[in-house]
């Protein structure tokens, strides 16, 4: 089977394509490198040992995905592509919605142009706001508080709207909680541009010496120790929970929305600790005012993708910290020489 990976130079994207390509699926990897670099294909190539068709295009580009769909029979759509960062959506929303949202529409057009009808989308758990209470299922109340979730909203709403028009389309929305970790080789894993927003690259980056102190958002928040508590969750987890929803794809007769998350939260201190266990490195830290938009707390329920695509994560908070730890020791300047 050809599966079109849009997205997949990046972070989650690249770490799915080697899960991939284990399991004997033929890849195509779209992506505008607009946040990703070529080194990262060739080092997933090197890893599985196997060919990747990498195509540089935009999602918003009918006129080449036309051409990529004409030249390749592609059986399903792995859909990461998109802009992920919340504050510059909060600066640029029309940059946003336009590449998010106008690119998933250009897409899905041309992907049932050439009778293509299955994806899987990569939405958020920012889709369920400032949750009312924890565990998060997925029939929880939505909203959005910046571009960014409400892009995703509006892509969930669309591909939904897709699905009552033409019940053919085999469509799944997974909604990931806080991915972390790399690749057990310690060759790829998460390389963000300029100062990570994100709290595991920045802590990396701090034990690694770029970075002189993480500041710590607010410790006054309803938490076992007052610091904001996530559901972090190992990448190739995540990547393994795609395989199992494209294994399942074809038996689906609604579009399923699914959270990916282990179910367990830690905290912003837990997981300096068990970082600073993992890679033998002191990281200083200081409290810091609260982040605006941040919520207390946010983990899911992950019993509905245990039931449905027969998943669960598997790796724990010291393997995620060492994961890290071994990618950020090895490439201090990630993909750049
Ligand atoms: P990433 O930025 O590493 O990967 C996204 C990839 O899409 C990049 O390689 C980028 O170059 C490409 N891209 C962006 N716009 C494009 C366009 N118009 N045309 C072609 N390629 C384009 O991000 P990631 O962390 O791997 O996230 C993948 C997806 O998962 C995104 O849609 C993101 O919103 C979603 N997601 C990520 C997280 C997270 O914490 N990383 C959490 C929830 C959801
Ligand atoms: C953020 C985004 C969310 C997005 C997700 C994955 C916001 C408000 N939310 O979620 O929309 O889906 O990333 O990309 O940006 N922290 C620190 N110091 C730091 C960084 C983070 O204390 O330098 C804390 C935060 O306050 C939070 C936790 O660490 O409690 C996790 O933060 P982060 O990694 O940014 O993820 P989210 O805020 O959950």
């Amino acid at each position: 089977m050809n599966i079109l990976v849009t997205g997949g130079a990046g972070y989650i994207g690249s770490h799915t394509v080697i899960l991939l390509l284990q399991a004997g699926y033929r890849v195509i990897v779209y992506d505008n490198f607009c946040n990703a670099s070529k080194e990262s294909i060739s080092r997933v190539k090197k890893i599985a040992g196997k060919e990747i068709i990498t195509v540089e295009g935009d999602i918003r580009d009918k006129v080449q995905l036309r051409r990529l769909f004409s030249s390749h029979k592609i059986d399903a759509v792995i859909h990461f592509a998109g802009l992920k960062a919340v504050g510059e959506s909060v600066e640029e929303p029309l940059r946003y919605y336009d590449n998010n949202v106008c690119g998933t529409v250009a897409l899905c057009e041309v992907m049932a142009e050439h009778q293509c009808k299955s994806i899987i989308f990569s939405s958020s758990a920012t889709v369920y706001g400032d949750p009312h209470t924890t565990p998060i299922t997925e029939d929880f109340p939505t909203s959005a508080t910046n571009p960014y979730g409400r892009s995703k909203l509006f892509i969930e709403e669309i591909l939904r709207d897709l699905y009552v028009s033409d019940n053919t389309w085999k469509i799944v929305l997974l909604r990931y909680f806080n991915p972390v970790g790399a690749h057990p080789s310690g060759l790829i894993g998460e390389d963000p541009n300029g100062i990570p927003n994100n709290l595991m690259p920045f802590i990396t980056q701090t034990a690694v010496g770029q970075r002189s102190c993480l500041s710590v958002f607010g410790d006054d928040y309803d938490t076992p120790d007052g610091t904001g508590v996530r559901d972090y969750i190992h990448v190739m987890d995540l990547a393994n929970g795609h395989v199992k929803a494209l294994v399942k794809l074809p038996e689906f007769n609604k579009v399923m929305t699914i959270n990916l998350g282990t179910g367990t939260g830690y905290s912003v201190l837990d997981m300096v600790k068990a970082f600073e266990k993992a890679s033998g490195r002191e990281v200083p830290y200081c409290i810091a005012p609260r982040r605006a938009g941040d919520i207390a707390q946010c983990y899911a329920d992950p019993g509905y993708a245990k039931e449905i695509l027969g998943w669960e994560a598997g790796k724990g908070i010291d393997e995620m910290c060492a994961d890290s730890w071994r990618w950020q020791e090895k490439n201090p300047n990630g993909y750049r020489k």
